[in-house]
């Protein structure tokens, strides 16, 4: 154990892979995002669409935990999950959150902050109807965030549901659904020498972006 521990505390990268010059950081941050999400799938990162999701109690208590984003268009951005889970009920108390994407291979972070509300429910309909079938039996079959007494009890309500539904269409069930997240909020990220990173922000101030550099 102490020869991890010390190995952790040695661990040292030096990120030399990218800039992120004032003059080339877009004048959009929903163009930088894509741009930098293109240049993600290109190097073919694992889980490009991976991102930490952080929400907070009405209590603030704050908790994350990685999400898919499924769908992304002007500013907006579309996660998918059960409507009584934790993350869904605190987004529901406070549609304040926080996305973290982290792209190592990149050296590359990118941070937003924004509002959260539950997608339009044809939207939600179209995403559940294009998932795989075992997926849609496992939207219906688990309690999401609920405790179960052992595995068996989930496998047991998955055959319920798969019997349930044979030989139909299984709908979107109304626990289900999308929320969907307005940034008004960036930061990209990119890793540079010696901890001296780039970090560029912006903020959206009376509908305009404000872009400011930050400290690393
Ligand atoms: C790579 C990865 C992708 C995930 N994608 C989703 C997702 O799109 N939707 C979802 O509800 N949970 C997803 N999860 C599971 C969540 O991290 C989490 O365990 C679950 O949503 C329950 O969280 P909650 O109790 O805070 O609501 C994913 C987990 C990983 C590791």
């Amino acid at each position: 154990m102490g020869a991890l521990r010390d190995e952790i505390k040695k661990l040292r990268e030096d990120f030399i892979k990218g800039t992120l010059t004032d003059a080339a950081a877009k004048a959009d941050p929903f163009e930088q995002f894509e741009l930098w999400l293109a240049q993600a799938v290109e190097a073919k990162i694992p889980e490009v669409q991976a991102v930490n999701l952080a929400t907070v109690s009405k209590e603030g208590k704050p908790a994350s935990r990685i999400v898919y984003v499924r769908e992304f268009e002007n500013h907006q951005f579309f996660i998918y999950t059960n409507y009584n889970s934790r993350k869904a009920k605190e987004m529901l108390e406070n549609p304040h959150v926080s996305l973290t994407f982290f792209w190592p291979e990149l050296e590359r972070q990118i941070r937003m902050e924004g509002i959260a509300k539950k997608a339009d429910k044809e939207r939600s309909d179209n995403y559940f109807s294009h998932r795989p079938r075992e997926s849609q039996i496992g939207a219906w079959a688990s309690n999401q965030s609920g405790v179960l007494k052992n595995r068996d009890e989930l496998e047991a309500s998955v055959e319920n549901i798969r019997r349930r539904f044979e030989g139909k269409d299984i709908v979107r069930p109304e626990f289900w659904g999308g929320f969907e997240i307005t940034v008004n909020y960036y930061e990209f990220w990119q890793g540079r020498k010696s901890r001296l990173h780039d970090r560029i922000s912006y903020t959206l101030e009376k509908d305009k972006w404000a872009i400011k550099r930050l400290a690393p």
